[in-house]
């Protein structure tokens, strides 16, 4: 990676070093019925998807999960190299533009996106504010925004922090830092920010509670998808997992 303030994933094979060659099946499968379950919470059909944006979209991984969801989308990223593999690799009879930038500065028009999508990209954001008031403008109003805050206070940073492997307090509302392009958040910061923007937080989901490299090499993947399930719905409040999905909408 460069060491500009973006991280712009240069150098680095991210589809196949990350998700190829590691065993990361339950996280890839845990996020796309997440994504599913936010989207069908939002009523919103793909009627009223005219445009859908993947904010930080990567190689494109979840395109196919969403796209029959909406009519158009936009893959946008700072990284060329991703967006070009993207570009080679993606088919669709719908239309897609692909683009270049950054997202504290989103190169897209006032209320111009119904949906936007943001995965595994909040903790490449020192300060996310720029972004989630850059997502508030360019959405449509009714529009809605789904994405992932890197949970700070997951059950193993509480371990850590009570073994003295890790310093900060994870249950203090300060960003925790990770390296330099590396940052987690305490959920009810962001939630705060959104709430400031003008944002209505429609639901929190708690995800990938087994993330753990022992207990994927154990358990069939399926199984703990659907464990993952049940325990989303009667512990969405514990923010005790490394994810934590929001649902927002912009007011009408
Ligand atoms: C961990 S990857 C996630 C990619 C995709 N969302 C996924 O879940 O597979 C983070 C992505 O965010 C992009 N990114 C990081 N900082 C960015 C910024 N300031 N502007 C635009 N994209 C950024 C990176 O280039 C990378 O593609």
């Amino acid at each position: 990676m460069s060491a500009t303030s973006i991280c712009d994933y240069a150098g680095y094979d991210y589809k196949k070093e990350f998700w190829e060659t590691q065993n990361r099946v339950y996280e890839d499968q845990i996020e796309r019925q997440t994504l599913i379950k936010l989207v069908r919470a939002s009523k919103a059909t793909p009627q009223d998807i005219k445009t859908y944006l993947d904010a930080g979209c990567g190689f494109g991984r979840l395109f196919h999960t969403y796209e029959p969801l909406a009519q158009s989308f936009i893959l946008f990223d700072y990284a060329q190299h991703l967006l070009d593999q993207a570009k080679s690799t993606l088919q669709s009879r719908k239309p897609i533009s692909f683009v270049q930038g950054d997202l504290n500065q989103l190169p897209f028009e006032n209320a111009s996106v119904d949906m936007i999508m943001s995965v595994r990209t909040l903790h490449h954001l020192e300060t996310p504010r720029n972004f989630l008031s850059e997502a508030y403008r360019i959405l449509t109003p009714g529009g809605h925004f789904i994405f992932e805050i890197p949970n700070q206070r997951h059950w193993l940073n509480i371990l850590r922090f009570a073994l003295g492997r890790l310093k900060q307090n994870p249950f203090t509302q300060d960003r925790l830092q990770l390296n330099t392009a590396y940052f987690n958040f305490h959920p009810k910061f962001i939630l705060k920010e959104l709430n400031t923007l003008g944002f209505e937080v429609k639901q929190t989901v708690n995800t990938s509670f087994f993330r753990s490299t022992l207990l994927k090499k154990c358990i069939p993947t399926t199984w703990l998808c659907n464990a993952d399930a049940a325990f989303q719905a009667i512990l969405s409040w514990v923010y005790l997992t490394p994810s934590v999905y929001v649902l927002a909408q912009k007011p009408k």
